[in-house]
This record gives structure tokens, sequence and C-alpha cells, in this order.
């Protein structure tokens, strides 16, 4: 799904995993896995430096995945990461130069925010659904409704800090199409090169609804 909008990416599944690779493998290992357990799309996050090996990689080697970079600041990265094969990209913040680049190039763009105001700042440059980080710490699915409120036409992606047992209490929300987490590929995971409880991980996420 090259070029696809911003909610298209999250109408992939009820959860974004948000991944932290140390080498590109183990990033085509978890694609497989999380597309075995039922789940088409992943964030890998440029904060190692394989991230955009590992994006290159996916986008190459694994079908039916909707790959995207994550942890995305610069205008630099953006585009390394769009070269690479990134479908969508994600920023924990807001980022415009990213969103710049994002719009220059047409890919989905998922940028962050904590506050009204900040939503606002967005809003403003042509954002219609953001990523709400650290979703957990700035109020939970409370905080959220009462942003919907003010923004009634956005929609949200909340992450940070949301486990398998929180998800559904967010995506119980209307302005809630996804969440994100990194709990369905925990590091320990990784280091163990432990595929198969990713795919378990992925099953289960993929039945996530709204509770
Ligand atoms: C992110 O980059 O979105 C966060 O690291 C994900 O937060 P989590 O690790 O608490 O799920």
């Amino acid at each position: 799904m090259k070029y696809a909008q911003t909610r298209q990416v999250m109408a992939i599944a009820p959860v974004i995993p948000v991944v932290v690779v140390p080498d590109a493998r183990s990033g085509v290992e978890i694609a497989r896995a999380l597309v075995a357990g039922g789940i088409g799309v992943i964030e890998v996050t440029l904060r190692t430096e394989a991230g955009l090996a590992a994006i290159d990689a996916i986008a190459n080697e694994v079908d039916d995945i909707c790959v995207g970079a994550g942890t995305v600041w610069s205008a630099e990265q953006a585009e390394r990461a769009i070269d690479a094969g990134a479908e969508f990209m994600v920023s924990p913040g807001i980022a415009d130069e990213v969103n710049a680049v994002a719009q220059t190039r047409d890919i989905a763009y998922l940028p962050g925010a904590q506050t009204v105001s900040e939503i606002a700042h967005l809003k403003r440059r042509g954002v219609t659904a953001t990523k709400l980080f650290p979703a957990s710490v700035v109020g939970g699915p409370a905080a959220i409704k009462a942003f919907a409120s003010v923004f009634p036409d956005l929609v949200f992606c909340p992450t940070g800090g949301i486990k398998e047992d929180t998800a559904a209490d967010y995506l119980a929300l209307d302005c809630v199409p996804c969440v994100g987490g990194s709990w369905l590929v925990p590091a320990a995971a990784i280091a163990a090169s432990d595929w198969a409880s990713v795919q378990a991980a992925a099953e289960r996420g993929s039945a996530l609804s709204g509770a």
C-alpha cells in the first residue's frame, strides 16, 4: 500500500507495533511473525543504527506488511526513511520539518502531541491524525475524550505505556482507530529470537477491540 493516507495505515490493525531493532535480520523476522499473527503494520524506530536497514529489508523481503519509520525528528531522517522504503512516518512530538517532507513526498505521517495547543499546532499544518504520546502519562482514555471534544474531526493513535490489557480502554473511543505499543515485541523476545511469542502477541493484538 504505497502512498497510503495516514488513516488507512491506522485502519490496518487495532495496534501498530512499535519496534526497536538491533539489526536488520531481526526486523525481518519480527515483521514475518507479526504478519503470521495477523498484524500487517510495523513501526520501526530510528532509535538504533539498524533502523533504516531494517526498514529496507522488511520493505524488500516481507509481503503483506506496511512498514513505517518511527521516532523521526529531522528532514534528513525522513528522506532517508522514505528512500529506504518506509510507507509512513511517526514522530513522538511535533517535528514540522518531517511534516514538510511527508507532504512533499506524499507519505502518511503521524506526528505526536501531548497538549491541546500542540494538537492545534498540528491541525493548522494540515494534520488530522495524531499520535498522542505518552498516552498513559498525559491522562489515558479520559484525556483523549477531553481532547476529542474540542477536536471532533481528529483521530488519535495513543501510544506510550499501553499494554495488552489496557488497549481496549482506548480502542473503545470513536476517535481512536488504533493504538501504538511496544508490548508485542519486547527486547527480551528479540534477544532470545523468540518469534513464536511475537506471533502469539500479534494474534492477541489483532483481535483487540474496544472494551
Ligand atoms: C513509542 O515510540 O511510541 C514508544 O516507545 C512506545 O511506547 P511503549 O514502549 O510504552 O509502548
